[in-house]
């Protein structure tokens, strides 16, 4: 048995492109895994909890459960209407899944592996409240950034962990933040070292996700704090907290296949408890959520007993119109309000996510690429192949309401579709869909050309059996592209099969090469042309979006036109708000290095900040001038050994202000478990020497 799920959706907004980027190829394998006859489950649902959740309910003036009813129902529907089929697609706030956390977690607090510890955590005075991640604002340690409580969203992309933000405010009412003391649990998560870096050299998946976890398991791990202040979410087993969301949402592998399999007669244990292996556990998800997956889930699984998985397959992100995705800045297709509304076939979309690039590299979603791959590809080659043999065969030899050929395929033919055949398995085991759906194309434009070359008519006016040959030769090609693309665009091959006269959703992969007599039914056509109007209409909705989202974040300043197209055009570099892709951050371009004014600088001062543990205020010479610095490396220097040396420094750093003292740049050095260690040039250079 096989185990496929998908990364959960937040039940916090609406299905975009983005989301499709992880459930497309990920369904697009589960149909093939079932065509080759495997016996497969397929699970995901709404991922429930969290403070974003709670966060946006209070501010629509609904009880969290109330948002997540309806973006679960919206997801459910948008999901059945692109033919994403789930075996269950359940939620994270349902009893069942409680249920399941709270015994995972008993498992790891009965194993030793979960401790209480007392640490500061912002807390606000004047709603009488702690302020767990996204109820809290501040400045991040790191970076010196605006950010929120469990990240640094607008600087440097850090993961926060409680009590880390510095100068913490209350996001509901604004209020200064104080720091008070409180017992929170903690996963050992440094205990699995060993054991991750053995479990990571033998999991199965795409390199990219592999090499990034490679990376951190030997970088650095840190104990993790998994209990907040909220009433939303699964109870932490014996105290007044809940589980953090990241904790439980994974559980919801385990407990959406219990139901699933429920559903289909099925034992979930064989999956998730078995003595000895007999199933495969394989999670589809994006980039930017590797670290939870490759990490923090096979520590916990193995910390309870649970079965570890085996492979994960994680996806580029996507971008759109060749900039990063951003719902915020207009970046966004999304499902229901742009594509479904516009009437086009689904199964285009479909083709577009699994065909335009490998599973692993970034996806750029433009509608004038989306136009061209669809007219030039799709129809002009498989639509058109599918349609002219069908009608030909129809038209010519058939009494007006079915056509019998009475002629067999020849074994070259055949030939070519095991070839296909073995190109979709070689390319499913490493999930790379473009290579499969690209053989797919190519057989096509194989039967195309068949077609075009033996000109059946002009034969069928002189030798009927040899244009009945090359007929059946074309039908057995366009019967194995009817199957072999049903996993792709399943809408329009069921359409599609009916001509044949078979039932593609009850068909194998091995019966697109099984020689027979052929019947043609009344053709279809399999698929519409989209007209440039209906692209252009498109863009022009998108376009719309991005200069609303411009103006909105300028106030009442109104943008001028050309700004706005030198915005489109450059990729929003006046605007800093962003939702940045993880595998975004690490490509830089030289143009973006350039920005940076990066020296060296001597340490003529030092002081360490009084109230504060970390933070040291330094006076620089930056070779110009000399500048106010302030940098969180008090717990490993002193002041008096800091006299006197060259440190690389950030100079057009943003100024920010850390416990009340101004910062105006940033002293670069090295993060030795979140320790820094500081840099020195090899030799002495002056003041304010370049960096390149
Ligand atoms: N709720 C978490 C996942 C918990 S899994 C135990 C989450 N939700 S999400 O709604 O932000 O994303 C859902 C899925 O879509 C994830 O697999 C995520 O990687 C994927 N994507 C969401 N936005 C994406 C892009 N812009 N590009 C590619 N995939 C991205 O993360
Ligand atoms: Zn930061």
């Amino acid at each position: 048995m096989k185990l496929i799920t998908c990364g959960l959706p937040y039940a916090n907004g609406k299905a975009h492109i983005g989301h499709l980027r992880t459930y497309v190829p990920a369904d697009v394998y589960v149909k093939y895994l079932r065509m080759l006859g495997e016996d497969v489950v397929f699970v995901c649902g709404s991922d429930c909890h969290g403070t974003p959740i709670v966060v946006n309910a209070e501010k629509e003036g609904l009880e969290p459960k109330g948002l997540v009813d309806i973006y679960h129902e919206h997801f459910q529907k948008v999901f059945s209407e692109i033919d994403i089929d789930f075996d269950y697609f359940g939620r994270t706030d349902a009893e069942y899944h409680h249920h399941r956390t709270q015994d995972l977690v008993r498992r790891l607090m009965e194993n030793g592996y979960i401790y209480p510890k007392e640490i500061e955590l912002a807390y606000c005075p004047n709603c009488n409240r702690f302020l767990p991640d996204r109820y809290v604002e501040g400045i991040c340690p790191y970076c010196g950034a605006e950010a929120r409580g469990d990240e640094c969203d607008q600087g440097c992309g850090r993961h926060l962990e409680p009590g880390e933000i510095l100068q913490p405010r209350c996001k509901i009412c604004g209020s200064k933040a104080v720091y008070k003391k409180q017992t929170h649990y903690f996963f050992k998560l440094t205990e699995f070292k060993d054991f991750l870096i053995d479990f990571l050299s033998n999991l199965r998946g795409t390199e990219n996700a592999l090499n990034y976890a490679k990376q951190w398991v030997s970088a650095e791990l840190k104990d993790w704090c998994i209990t907040r202040n909220l009433e939303w979410g699964v109870k932490f087993p014996g105290e007044d907290l809940v589980v953090y969301v990241w904790v439980d949402a994974p559980i919801g592998y385990i407990s959406f296949t219990e139901k699933a399999c429920e559903k289909i007669g099925k034992k979930w244990e064989e999956i998730w408890m078995a003595e000895k292996k007999t199933s495969e556990i394989i999670h589809f998800i994006g980039l930017d959520i590797v670290y939870h997956h490759c990490i923090f889930w096979p520590a916990m699984l193995k910390g309870s007993g649970y079965s570890l998985p085996d492979a994960i397959v994680a996806s580029g992100m996507v971008k759109v119109e060749g900039k990063t995705f951003s719902k915020t800045r207009g970046y966004v297709v999304w499902l229901e309000d742009d594509y479904l509304a516009s009437n086009l076939n689904t199964d285009f979309l479909r083709y577009y996510l699994v065909n335009y690039t490998s599973h692993q590299k970034d996806l750029n979603f433009s509608w004038e690429i989306f136009g061209d791959k669809v007219n030039n590809e799709l129809i002009a080659n498989l639509g058109n192949f599918l349609y002219r043999t069908t009608y030909f065969v129809w038209k010519n030899i058939g009494d007006g309401e079915k056509a019998e050929l009475n002629g067999f395929a020849t074994p070259e033919t055949i030939k070519m579709i095991e070839e296909t055949i073995n190109k979709i398995k070689s390319s499913l085991e490493v999930w790379e869909f473009k290579a499969l759906s690209d053989a797919i194309m190519e057989l096509s434009s194989y039967g195309n050309n068949t077609f075009q070359h033996s000109k059946p008519w002009e034969l069928i006016k002189s030798d009927l059996d040899s244009a009945k040959k090359v007929l059946a030769d074309c039908l057995q090609i366009a019967k194995a592209l009817v199957i072999l693309c049903y996993p792709i665009l399943p809408k329009t091959m069921r359409r599609l099969s009916k001509v044949f006269g078979f039932d593609v959703e009850r068909s194998k992969i091995e019966d697109s090469l099984k020689v027979e007599d052929f019947t043609i039914y009344k053709p279809v056509i399999p698929f519409q042309k989209i007209e440039k109007e209906k692209i252009e209409e498109l863009e022009k909705i998108m376009m719309e979006r991005i200069k609303k989202a411009i103006s909105e974040e300028r106030g009442e300043t109104k943008p001028d036109e050309e700004e706005i197209k030198e915005e489109i055009k450059e990729g929003g570099t006046m605007s800093e708000t962003k939702d940045v892709s993880s595998s975004e951050k690490n490509v830089v371009s030289f143009e973006e290095f350039k920005k940076l004014d990066l020296r060296i600088g001597k340490i003529i001062k030092a002081e360490k900040i009084e109230k504060s543990k970390k933070l040291m205020r330094l006076e620089i010479d930056i070779g110009d001038e000399v500048r106010q610095v302030v940098a969180g490396i008090a717990e490993e220097y002193k002041a008096e050994e800091l006299i006197g040396k060259l440190v690389p420094v950030l100079v057009n750093m943003k100024p920010a202000k850390l416990m009340g003292v101004e910062s105006r740049g940033m002293i670069l050095a090295v993060d030795v478990n979140g320790k820094p260690i500081l840099l020195h040039p090899d030799k002495d250079v002056k003041a304010g020497s370049i960096i390149r």
